[in-house]
């Protein structure tokens, strides 16, 4: 496992220095020097103050026991859009709610926002560390497309899209892709988050900008996967903080 850490971290040190698109994933740095690197480049300014200012919280119920997509009230003009696994994880071991989807549920808590988390059609991804990873690389090497399951509620309704994941390879899993291509989000205003082990927001927000043309990119939020299993209070305080700057 530590071995994929390394790699991992060396590639995400890479990814953000040069700003390349996920087709573009480099080989990795050595590897001692890249985890420390990766650390001093958060460079992803306000997201980054804000997952190092570290974070909080998580009532661990909501969305993991609500289906994927339910909007039991259907009232809100806000959606929490979120890509998150479950299965063996950096630094925190093996989970069963993963950290996007504790920040995500987080999100949806503070503001009333409807909840969709974003399932693969074909779960073919693993849930050991080193082969997801593995699996992760391969998407990013072929730009992949991989297909989401079912559709995303209407999006008319909503105005405010918070868009979440963890930080893979130093870029948006590829299935997150799938969902900016397929659905418009002209008009809307999308606020980036997502959950990492040391590369902040990982251009999260520039990535978003150039996926959905149309779209307004809001200031985005960085938390850091290990601080929202076990940091829950620190977590649930920066995330209100940001929202507070969103207006909510
Ligand atoms: C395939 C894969 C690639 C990852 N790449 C990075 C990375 O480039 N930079 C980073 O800081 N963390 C990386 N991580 C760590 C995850 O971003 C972090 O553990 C995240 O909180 C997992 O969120 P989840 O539980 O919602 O899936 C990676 C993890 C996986 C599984």
């Amino acid at each position: 496992m530590k071995k994929g850490i390394v790699l991992l971290a060396a590639a995400a040190l890479l990814l953000a220095g040069c700003g390349s698109s996920a087709a573009s994933a480099s080989a990795p740095a050595p590897a001692e020097s890249a985890a420390e690197s990766i650390k001093e480049t958060q460079s992803e300014t306000v997201s980054t103050e804000t997952s190092a200012a570290e974070q909080t919280e998580a009532d661990t119920s909501a969305a993991a026991e609500a289906p994927a997509g339910t909007n039991p009230e259907g009232s809100s003009d806000t959606l929490v859009l979120y890509f998150s696994r479950t299965g063996e994880q950096y630094v925190v071991g093996v989970i069963d709610k993963g950290n996007t989807a504790i920040v995500a549920e987080m999100i949806a808590e503070e503001t009333g926002a409807d909840l969709f988390e974003v399932l693969p059609a074909d779960d073919h991804y693993p849930t050991t560390y080193n082969e997801l990873t593995d699996v992760a690389r391969q998407e990013q090497n072929d730009n992949a497309r991989p297909a989401y399951s079912g559709e995303l509620p209407d999006l008319g309704g909503y105005s405010t899209i918070f868009i979440g994941a963890p930080v893979w390879w130093g870029d948006w899993p590829m299935i997150m892709y799938t969902v900016f291509e397929n659905n418009d989000f002209s008009g809307k205003t999308l606020i980036p988050f997502s959950t990492h082990e040391g590369s902040g927001l990982a251009g999260f927000d520039r990535k978003l900008e150039d996926a959905c043309p149309g779209a307004e990119v809001g200031k985005g939020l960085a938390v850091k996967g290990s601080d929202a299993q076990n940091e829950q209070e620190k977590v649930r305080e920066s995330v209100g903080s940001w929202l507070a700057e969103h207006g909510f």
